[in-house]
């Protein structure tokens, strides 16, 4: 029966290429989050992507992949700074069980200043700019000072305070790379 096959692909086009309703501009989240998704290669997946972009106010006036890639790296430095705040309240609340978490907490501080006041804002103008390249190479260093901060931890064997934010920002960062890939 190959009719039914046919069918799913009929409505399937049919629900793609429903017009926007008048009045609102088209929403170029749904599919830059599929592309993006395909371009992630497994790093997080298409409903983070829609949850991401979808909660945030910024992607309502995006009106392509481009802009998304700015939302994304601006998402990106919001949740970071909110981590640096953490961890410095953490490290102010003199609450922390162990030396070495301490000592951790210390090391993913100094990544996160840098990320926060350097990193993010160099990935920022070049992504805006549309060096899309450089954008990637940038937002990669994020990515790299997220996996170092949790590798500190795992190398010691200690639970990491900030190990649900570094799962989100992980995610984050490396959306807002696949985001570059595709505004190309
Ligand atoms: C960090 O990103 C996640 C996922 O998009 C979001 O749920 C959370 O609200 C963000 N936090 C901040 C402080 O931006
Ligand atoms: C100290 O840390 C423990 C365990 O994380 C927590 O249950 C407690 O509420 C904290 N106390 C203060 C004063 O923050």
């Amino acid at each position: 029966m190959a009719t039914i096959p046919l069918l799913v692909l009929l409505m399937a086009t049919i629900f793609s290429a429903a017009p926007p309703v008048a009045g609102e501009p088209p929403n170029v989240v749904p599919f830059a989050c599929k592309a993006a998704t395909a371009a992630g290669g497994g790093t997080f997946d298409e409903a983070f992507c829609l949850s991401t972009l979808e909660g945030s106010k910024s992607s309502v006036g995006a009106a392509d992949y481009a802009d998304l890639a700015v939302v994304a790296v601006d998402l990106a430095t919001a949740n970071v700074t909110a981590t640096e705040a953490k961890i410095d309240a953490l490290l102010a609340s003199n609450n922390i069980s162990g030396a070495a978490v301490v000592q951790g907490l210390q090391s993913c501080r100094a990544l996160y200043g840098a990320v926060v006041r350097q990193y993010q804002p160099e990935c920022r103008a070049a992504v805006k700019g549309g060096r899309y390249g450089d954008g990637k190479k940038c937002l990669g260093r994020t990515a790299q000072a997220v996996a170092a901060c949790e590798r500190w931890f795992q190398q010691r064997k200690v639970a990491s305070p900030v190990a649900a934010e570094d799962v989100v920002l992980a995610m984050l960062a490396n959306l807002a790379i696949a985001l570059a890939s595709i505004a190309n």
